[in-house]
């Protein structure tokens, strides 16, 4: 079991890691992402077992790669509708700058240098690996990507993309199933996609009420 929260050095360490990120995660506005996706990882490693000394750290770094692009660029590769070529190399650049930078971070808080072998290597490929090697892999993973249908995850990307939360939510509800690897993850996007069902009908009797 994990004992998360239980242990105040490793509850200071993630706090730490947290400042460490920052300055890299405010360049493209990650830092509420990887906030939703570390608390979801911990629900993931409480269900599913799992190192945190792994999951955690690579789940607080693993965007930090997006602060060597430059902000056009980074808009192409945005989000969950991004395609093409030039998404894919700007895609590649942000998992392979960031292993790099979580490496250096880690390495400067003297964290033991297997478990940064392991965390720089699902940071390389964290989102155009179609596989996973290791149990701690498929949670970064999956934590990840439940981001897209979390509260601030769904409305915050369906602003910043300017897609209509209709046809964001018929695309998560279609896909979402095919891209987790936990039972754990397909059952609370479900259960979030519920939600995101309830508040986007919600959001429409508002607006009908307001044009009467
Ligand atoms: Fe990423
Ligand atoms: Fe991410």
């Amino acid at each position: 079991m994990s004992h998360q929260n239980k242990d105040p050095e490793w509850s200071g360490f993630i706090r730490r890691l947290f400042q460490e990120a920052e300055p890299y995660l405010s360049v493209r506005g990650d830092m509420a992402h990887t906030r939703v996706s570390h608390d979801y990882a911990l629900i993931l490693i409480r269900q599913e077992g799992g190192n945190e000394r792994i999951v955690e750290p690579a789940v607080i770094l693993h965007d930090v790669g997006w602060s060597r692009l430059d902000p056009q660029e980074i808009s192409l590769a945005f989000g969950v509708l991004a395609e093409g070529e030039e998404a894919d190399r700007l895609n590649r650049i942000h998992e392979l700058e960031g292993a790099s930078i979580a490496g250096q971070v880690l390495q400067a808080l003297d964290y033991d240098p297997l478990l940064i072998e392991k965390i720089t290597s699902i940071i390389r490929t964290h989102d155009s690996g179609l596989d996973i090697r290791f149990q701690e892999e498929g949670l970064v993973k999956d934590a990840d990507k439940l981001w897209r249908s979390s509260k601030i995850g769904f409305w915050e990307e369906a602003e910043r993309q300017d897609l209509d939360p209709k046809e964001l939510y018929r695309f998560l509800n279609a896909r979402y199933k095919e891209w987790f690897f936990t039972s754990t993850a397909v059952t609370l996007a479900g259960e979030d996609l519920e939600e995101r069902a309830k508040e986007i009908d919600a959001n429409r009797q508002g607006v009908k009420l307001k044009t009467k």
